[in-house]
């Protein structure tokens, strides 16, 4: 018998649809489970919208208040997928009313507010997760799996990028629908808390905590129409970040992310060097986990591709047959599938409230010090 996860959705975007699926598919792939959500309530503010999203994706009913579906007795957990600016105040009023809550990255507007969110989710007791999706890319799991054996040996470098470049023409307003990631008072930050997060979650997972940071900034665009307004207004975000970091592990680190690498439209890249072997990964061919080990026969030693698509691969053993790939949608089915076994076993969902909140006070050491132009300890 299993047993129903009454789920309310705010927000249809993007990431409205990428969990939706998620939810959808979860029960059909990963049967053994216990919990399968049940799709009880979508909200956003446009009724005819909202609707329109219901009646496509399946959900039940609408509601178009967050505060009416968080009051709701048949809602066990709410998705928060909103612009960042909202994460705080619906995630603590959850956690008052008991539900659990699955959150849009980055957990919050900065580090004040999101230490609020866990301690509010702490103090209620209730199951958390934030949606750091790479996590579950199966060729990321597998890198995981490969440097926690050791392989690796010590670590010297990491290194991740993240570019874009759709932001590059200086006609592009901020603010409101879709563009409010150009809005620091929607957003946060630029590419800081919308890329190099994502980054930095996948980073301190594999490699460890970061201990201190140096960081440049750059806003190409100095003024932008905003949306709401009509007029013209300073641009906030920062539209480029660049900066180094050292690793509790000894390692140093170097990432970088931008919105005006003309060619580039979501190239996430990351590699690790340890004393025996290497490892990278790009998302624009994320069934593959690219490896050099030291250790190999010196005549064909050399960095060889693995195709993670076999059964014994993270995740895989789910899907299709060997040599069959999956994509990204598949992280956010993974995440779901992880959560839902989270509610099984009683152990939390990882990345939880508390691990996101490690990669904001990073992101926001990386932004402190590009203003000051110092290096930043993490607190
Ligand atoms: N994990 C990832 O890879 C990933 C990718 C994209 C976005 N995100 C995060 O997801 C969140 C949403 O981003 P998106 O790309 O889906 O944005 P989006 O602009 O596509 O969608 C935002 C949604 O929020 C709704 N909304 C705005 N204000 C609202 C309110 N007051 N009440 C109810 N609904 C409201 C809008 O109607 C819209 O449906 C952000 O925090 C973003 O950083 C994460």
């Amino acid at each position: 018998m299993t047993k129903p996860l009454n789920l309310g959705m705010i927000g249809y975007g993007f990431m409205g649809r990428a969990h939706t699926n998620g939810y959808k598919r979860v029960g059909d792939f990963f049967p053994e489970l216990e919990y399968r959500p049940v799709l009880k309530a979508a909200c956003a503010r446009n009724q005819e919208n909202i609707q329109a999203f219901a009646d496509q994706w399946g959900y039940e009913s609408i509601e178009t208040d967050w505060r009416a579906l968080i009051a709701r007795d048949d809602i066990d957990a709410v998705d928060i997928c909103v612009p960042n600016n909202l994460h705080k105040e619906i995630a603590i009023a959850c956690a008052e009313a008991g539900k659990m809550i699955l959150c849009e990255k980055p957990i919050a507007m900065n580090t004040a507010e999101g230490e609020e969110m866990c301690q509010a989710v702490e103090k209620a007791g209730v199951a958390n997760t934030v949606w750091y999706n790479y996590r579950r890319v199966p060729a990321v799991t597998l890198a995981k799996q490969i440097i926690d054996s050791g392989k690796l040996g010590k670590i010297f470098h990491y290194r991740a990028n993240f570019l874009q470049d759709w932001t590059i023409a200086d006609d592009l307003p901020q603010g409101g629908a879709a563009l409010w990631r150009l809005d620091v008072d929607a957003a946060g930050s630029g590419v800081t808390g919308d890329l190099l997060a994502h980054c930095i979650d996948t980073a301190i997972w594999l490699n460890g905590s970061v201990s201190d940071v140096t960081a440049m900034t750059e806003t190409f665009i100095k003024e932008r129409v905003h949306q709401e307004t009509g007029k013209k207004q300073k641009v906030g975000i920062d539209d480029a970040c660049a900066f180094l970091c050292h690793f509790e592990n000894g390692s140093l680190g170097l990432f970088e992310s931008t919105r005006y690498a003309r060619g580039h439209k979501a190239l996430y890249t990351l590699e690790i060097n340890g004393e025996n072997a290497s490892l990278r990964w790009d998302l624009h061919d994320l069934h593959r986990l690219e490896m050099f080990d030291h250790a190999d026969e010196g005549i064909t030693r050399g960095w060889k591709s693995i195709h993670v698509t076999d059964g014994e691969h993270p995740y895989m053993d789910k899907w299709w047959v060997p040599g069959l790939q999956i994509g990204y949608e598949h992280s956010f089915v993974h995440h779901v599938a992880d959560f839902l076994k989270s509610l099984e076993s009683g152990e939390p969902c990882h990345p939880t409230f508390r691990d996101a909140l490690e990669t904001q006070k990073v992101c926001d050491a990386v932004l402190a010090s590009a203003s000051d132009r110092s290096w930043h300890t993490i607190g």
